[in-house]
């Protein structure tokens, strides 16, 4: 990283570059409830700017995978045949999106977390490190899945979920 120029600020930017001139990545993680990188992806999309994707080498994506843009997918990640992945989402460490999944726009998965077959995720969804979602769920908007939570039924939007002390059910 060290030899790489550092052009400026945000505003630097929006004054020596023109929309046609430069692609753009996004590079701020995301933690949840803060919105920092899709305020980011949002104003410089208004403009004009295009974000581009960044797909490590060591990810595993099947041929049948649609992706939105500005999308980030890290070291480690499968993601399986028929599932769509939204604008500006973090694919993080090792996480994997099984087939039919549905996942929308800025979404954090964090590292190793695991959604079976036909999931959907609305917008700003925050899928915990380590966290896993059954098959066939809904997950609503800016849902917060804390890490190593098993999620069995649907999430309704702005619900933070942490796992579930065990108990017994036969
Ligand atoms: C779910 C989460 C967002 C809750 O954060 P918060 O609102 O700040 O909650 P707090 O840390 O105040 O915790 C509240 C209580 O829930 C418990 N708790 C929080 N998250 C938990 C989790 N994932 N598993 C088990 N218990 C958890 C805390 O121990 C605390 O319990 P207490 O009241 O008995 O002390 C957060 O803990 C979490 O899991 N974040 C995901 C982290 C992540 O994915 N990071 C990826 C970085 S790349």
């Amino acid at each position: 990283m060290n030899n790489l120029k550092r052009l400026g600020s945000d505003d630097v930017l929006l004054q020596k570059y023109h929309p046609d001139e430069v692609d753009l990545v996004n590079g701020l993680g995301s933690l949840p409830s803060k919105d920092l990188q899709w305020k980011l992806y949002e104003r410089f999309t208004s403009l004009g700017y295009l974000f581009t994707s960044v797909i490590s080498p060591h990810a595993i994506l099947s041929g049948y995978v649609e992706l939105g843009q500005g999308v980030q997918i890290m070291a480690g990640v499968i993601v399986q045949a028929g599932a769509r992945i939204g604008d500006n989402t973090l694919l993080n460490t090792g996480c994997i999106v099984e087939h039919d999944c549905c996942i929308g726009p800025h979404n954090h998965l964090a590292p190793g977390a695991s959604l079976s077959g036909g999931v959907t995720t609305g917008i700003c969804v925050h899928i915990g490190t380590g966290a896993n979602v059954i098959q066939n769920l809904n997950i609503g908007d800016h849902a917060v899945i804390g890490a190593g939570t098993t999620i069995a039924r649907d999430v309704p939007p702005h619900q933070t979920l942490i796992p579930a002390r065990n108990r017994i059910i036969s």
